[in-house]
């Protein structure tokens, strides 16, 4: 499973890739306005910025809700950077945006995903990435990590190529409830990929290698 970091701080995709393990970011406009990033070409250079930080897949969204609109954003983003992916939103257009991106050799990333038929629509057309929001999911009380594991399960048995980005990504276990239902990919916060070093016994264990290291000096 490839790890990717959701965000669009700058410090935290430097924490996450000096780990060595991160495979791509992703990014919204949510997470843009939170840096205070403002105006196209400021976004622009930030994208450009972290796709010369991180070698590996960079999600960036478009904004444009008509087929045209999202045909022109995408082809400049992806215009920054060999590594960018257009991620573009589960609507009937932008599934007919994603079919043409596919079929002119761009890469995308189908965003805002809820469903398993949504997630049928997008392999159809194409899509590199499929982004189910599980968190989101959670948080109106179904059980997101069971979506992942339903889209799965349809992928394999069709063969379709699209890979499972779980996103919206909470906590340490919903990483490794992904890991097991199949994802391809998780994108997360920095502290839910830090959350998977922890645990108390092996706080309590080396604190006692480190005191009995003393009597071996
Ligand atoms: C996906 O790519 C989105 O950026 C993100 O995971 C959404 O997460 P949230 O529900 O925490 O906003």
């Amino acid at each position: 499973m490839k790890f990717f970091i959701d965000t669009a701080n700058l410090a935290q995709i430097k924490e996450a890739n000096e780990l060595g393990i991160l495979d791509g970011v992703t990014t919204n406009p949510s997470l843009m306005a939170k840096e205070g990033i403002k105006g196209q070409e400021a976004i622009m250079n930030h994208y450009k910025t972290i796709c010369e930080m991180v070698d590996g897949d960079i999600s960036a969204e478009v904004i444009s809700t008509d087929f045209d609109g999202i045909i022109a954003e995408g082809k400049k983003l992806a215009a920054i950077h060999p590594n960018i992916i257009v991620k573009v939103p589960m609507i009937k257009e932008g599934i007919k945006a994603i079919k043409w991106f596919t079929d002119n050799g761009i890469k995308t990333n189908c965003t805002l995903v809820f469903s398993a038929g949504q997630a049928i629509l997008a392999a159809k057309a194409g899509a590199t990435y499929l982004s189910p929001f599980i968190g989101r999911i959670d948080d109106s009380s179904w059980d997101g990590v069971e979506l992942i594991a339903q889209i799965s399960q349809i992928y394999s048995i069709q063969g379709f190529k699209t890979q499972i980005l779980a996103a919206s990504i909470r906590n340490a276990l919903h990483i490794v409830r992904c890991a097991e239902a199949g994802a391809d990919v998780c994108t997360c916060p920095l502290d839910s990929i830090l959350g998977l070093l922890k645990h108390p016994l092996t706080d309590i264990g080396l604190a006692k290698f480190l005191e009995d290291a003393k009597k071996t000096a």
